[in-house]
């Protein structure tokens, strides 16, 4: 299994927490984003970089960590296929996986800290979508009323 998982300069510590989660599981991991608090990144470049790689299929699940994970999340839902939820607490984590096949998990780390970022993204992983009922709404997201 791969991840992308990228940060601009303010998720750097998270990226790296959740990095090490996924390698701990086996998963390989393509790690996207700055060494350094000093070392200026756009968030959106990080995005569109992970939001690709899940989108064409490089990698089955992206995390995005920027200071809200708000613009990350903006940036990623451009995306045809992206489906990236702000994650803040476990309900969100299960919720976003079990109901809404979320295959971006983006979080602030200015918001919750690595510390819950870490717990997070294992509850995100370990939760199943559960399909049904759910696979048909899901379905929906891409079908713009004309
Ligand atoms: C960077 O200062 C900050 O704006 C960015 O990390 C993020 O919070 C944007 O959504």
């Amino acid at each position: 299994m791969k991840a992308f998982v990228g940060s601009d300069h303010a998720g750097i510590d998270g990226r790296k927490t959740v990095a090490e989660v996924f390698r701990n599981r086996g998963w390989e991991v393509t790690e996207i984003g700055p060494s350094t608090t000093e070392e200026k990144a756009d968030y959106p470049d990080i995005a569109h970089e992970v939001s690709v790689g899940v989108t064409t299929g490089l990698a089955e699940v992206g995390v995005l960590v920027c200071g809200t994970g708000q613009g990350m999340a903006m940036t990623a839902n451009r995306y045809q296929g992206a489906r990236a939820a702000v994650i803040t607490d476990s309900f969100t984590a299960e919720m976003s996986r079990g109901h809404n096949n979320a295959n971006i998990a983006c979080f602030g780390e200015r918001v919750i800290g690595t510390e819950k970022i870490k717990d997070l993204i294992a509850v995100f992983i370990d939760t199943p979508f559960e399909g049904g009922r759910h696979g048909t709404r899901v379905d929906k997201i891409d079908k713009i009323p004309s």
